[in-house]
């Protein structure tokens, strides 16, 4: 079995390799920068060269893959452009696919998520497809400065809930899905059993942090300005305006018990992820 995993300098990507790791199964991470990702992987994983839009590095990073872990990286909004790696993949002769997919993508066949979903279907393989909540880590990336700074988080989603998931606890799913069997050609609707509104999830906060964090609630058109002017590139400015509006407008919030039934325990809490992180908002 030789497993490869993409995004492996991503959010996702690099707790499934961790845990890959620290279960001592081998594994390949897939990069675009050797030398740039080499420190930041686990001693026991090797790195090659892939660019998933870059055909000539590819037979090299698919030599002998079995399993491979996918992600359609946020910048590809065309999975069209994915269809040749994944020809390059059934060509390597690898048998299993596990697609980092997206929650609604089972209900919005619009989304880039399912329609690589369709094309990974579409090749024969088998595949594991894993539809995730929000990730509480957007609390230490794109919500870091504004809870560590200001203690408030802006966002426009009105009063609306967010099924929301721990990323090791959906990396702990990948690696079941990666190394054993049962996942052939499954869908898991991964989430925490919480759905908090944004309300909910400051108060949590507040008494973690032993501060108060202010939840703001700008409407569309001022958060798509605040984000402009602190810098935001305009897509993603873009994106995060259309993923807070569909929470406000009551469609986030659904929870799922796959994700406990999977692992054989409770989820993390945003409690414990924001005690486990407290030091990263001081
Ligand atoms: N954030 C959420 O709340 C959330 C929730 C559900 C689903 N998702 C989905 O999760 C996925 C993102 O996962 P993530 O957060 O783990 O990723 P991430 O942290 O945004 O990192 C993106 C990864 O993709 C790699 N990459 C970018 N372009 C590439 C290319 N052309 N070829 C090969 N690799 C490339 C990057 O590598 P470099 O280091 O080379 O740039 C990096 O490792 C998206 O599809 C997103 O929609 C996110």
């Amino acid at each position: 079995m030789t497993l490869l995993v993409t995004g492996a300098t991503g959010t996702v990507g690099s707790e499934v390799l961790r845990q890959l790791d620290a279960a001592g199964v081998p594994a390949r991470a897939a990069v675009r920068d050797v030398e740039r990702a080499r420190p930041e992987l686990p001693a026991g994983v090797s790195a090659v060269r892939l660019d998933l839009e870059d055909p000539p590095s590819w037979p090299a990073a698919l030599e002998g893959v079995t399993r491979l872990f996918l992600l359609r990286p946020p910048a590809i909004a065309r999975t069209a452009r994915l269809q040749g790696f994944l020809d390059a993949v059934v060509a390597a002769g690898a048998a299993h696919v596990v697609v980092l997919s997206v929650q609604a993508a089972g209900r919005n066949p619009v989304l880039p998520h399912r329609q690589l979903e369709r094309r990974v279907e579409a090749t024969g393989l088998t595949w594991t497809h894993l539809r995730p909540g929000y990730f509480l880590s957007n609390l230490l990336t794109v919500h870091r400065d504004e809870i560590r700074e200001r203690s408030e988080i802006s966002v426009p989603a009105g009063g609306g809930r967010t099924a929301v998931i721990d990323v090791p606890d959906l990396a702990a799913v990948a690696v079941q899905a990666l190394t054993g069997p049962g996942h052939e050609n499954r869908a898991y609707e991964l989430t925490g059993p919480e759905a908090p509104t944004w309300a909910e999830l400051t108060a949590t906060l507040s008494a973690v942090l032993g501060r108060p964090v202010v939840y703001r609630r700008p409407g569309a058109g001022r958060f798509l300005r605040e984000q402009r002017r602190r810098g935001t590139p305009a897509g993603l400015a873009v994106l995060m305006t259309g993923l807070y509006t569909v929470t406000r407008l009551g469609l986030a919030g659904r929870t799922t018990d796959d994700l406990q039934r999977l692992l054989g325990r409770p989820p993390a809490s945003v409690a414990d992820f924001a005690r486990r992180h407290a030091a990263a908002w001081q």
